[in-house]
């Protein structure tokens, strides 16, 4: 079948949504069976995806002009990674997941130290496609959720003037706080910047970002969390812990427990009751400091990365970075 790729655009993003829809209501179906169909995500909620890479974000299109297959990139600094993509079922095995995975790689590589991406463990669809294109497993991800309700006991005493967030803070402070921000991540993994979350976030109205100060006004913790929606009809009353990073040499513990009584505060102030994120078990002592916290396993995601990498991203450390590679 002919097709070719282009930059996706604005006007693309409807018909992004309902293809992308289609297409995980069949894998969920499949590998999942789960019957229900898949509400479609929000045209904000693409919109912002797309806001960080606008020339990194590609769709396929048949000759006749049909949307045949969609991906997604997003750069945070020097570490890149690509999703949501999919192509219709219907159009499976034809090449297009293959040259639309080459044009995101192209884009990613020549910006980034770090290329990965997340994919569901048992598709050996993606977990082939990722392989032949050059992908390698690394620490798996661990999909965890808090039930703020259940969790009420360990929270409650948690008052609204102990937050602290960035949008509340003078032009100054907010700059400085980036600054901190970019500082925290790049030392997470060289190159990584969580900065661009923040504002993106801010600007959108999609949540806030809870800032923990340790010692001397030094930031020691940022989470950015994510109180809208990312699809269409969602009442699961579900918070996002969107990315999360603590310093390098701060207490992990107090850190967290900071965050965390920040974040039950924050959501349950909005009527939600659970809260996710996505804790990559590179960093090893991170996913029992969010069991401590009352986190349970849900899942997992498999973690892949471009060879060649740099090392540091094979190597197990005790630090906390809480982020999903997957759109
Ligand atoms: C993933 C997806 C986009 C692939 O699109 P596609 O157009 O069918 O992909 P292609 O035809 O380019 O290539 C698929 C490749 O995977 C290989 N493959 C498929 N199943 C495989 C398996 N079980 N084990 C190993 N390799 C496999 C195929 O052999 C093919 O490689 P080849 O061209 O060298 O033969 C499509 O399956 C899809 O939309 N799936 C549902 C949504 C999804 O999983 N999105 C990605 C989430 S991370």
């Amino acid at each position: 079948m002919d097709f070719s790729l282009r930059r996706m655009t604005d006007s693309d993003l409807s018909t992004v949504a309902e293809t992308e829809a289609g297409v995980f209501t069949d894998w969920y179906r499949i590998h999942r069976r789960e019957p229900e169909g898949l509400p479609e995500r929000t045209t904000e909620e693409l919109r912002y995806a797309t806001s960080f890479d606008p020339a990194g974000n590609h769709v396929a299109v048949a000759a006749d002009g049909a949307l045949v297959g969609f991906i997604l990139a997003r750069t945070w600094g020097k570490v890149g990674w690509f999703g949501t993509f999919g192509v219709p079922t219907q159009f499976h095995g034809l090449g297009i997941g293959t040259a639309l995975v080459n044009r995101a790689v192209d884009y990613l590589t020549s910006r980034c130290s770090v290329v990965g991406l997340e994919t569901m463990p048992e598709s050996g669809a993606t977990l082939g496609l990722y392989t032949k294109a050059g992908f390698a497993a690394t620490h798996p991800t661990f999909i965890v959720e808090l039930s703020l309700i259940r969790e009420a006991d360990r929270f409650r005493g948690a008052t609204p003037d102990e937050i602290v967030s960035w949008g509340e803070l003078s032009a100054s402070g907010r700059s400085r706080a980036l600054g901190e921000v970019r500082e925290i991540s790049d030392a997470l993994l060289p190159g990584l910047d969580y900065s661009r979350e923040v504002e993106a976030v801010h600007a959108h109205g999609f949540g806030k970002t809870l800032l923990c100060y340790g010692r001397g006004e030094r930031l020691d913790g940022f989470a950015v969390l994510r109180t809208s929606p990312f699809r269409r009809e969602d009442t699961s009353g579900r918070a996002f812990i969107h990315v999360l990073g603590i310093r390098p040499g701060a207490s992990s513990r107090d850190v967290l427990g900071n965050l965390v009584r920040q974040l039950w505060t924050t959501a349950t102030s909005l009527g939600l009751s659970r809260a996710t994120a996505g804790v990559g078990t590179r960093h090893q002592t991170a996913p029992g400091l969010l069991f401590d916290n009352g986190f349970r396993a849900v899942r997992t995601a498999a973690r892949m990365v471009l060879l060649p990498a740099i090392d540091d991203i094979f190597r197990p450390v005790d630090t906390v970075d809480i982020s999903r590679w997957a759109g």
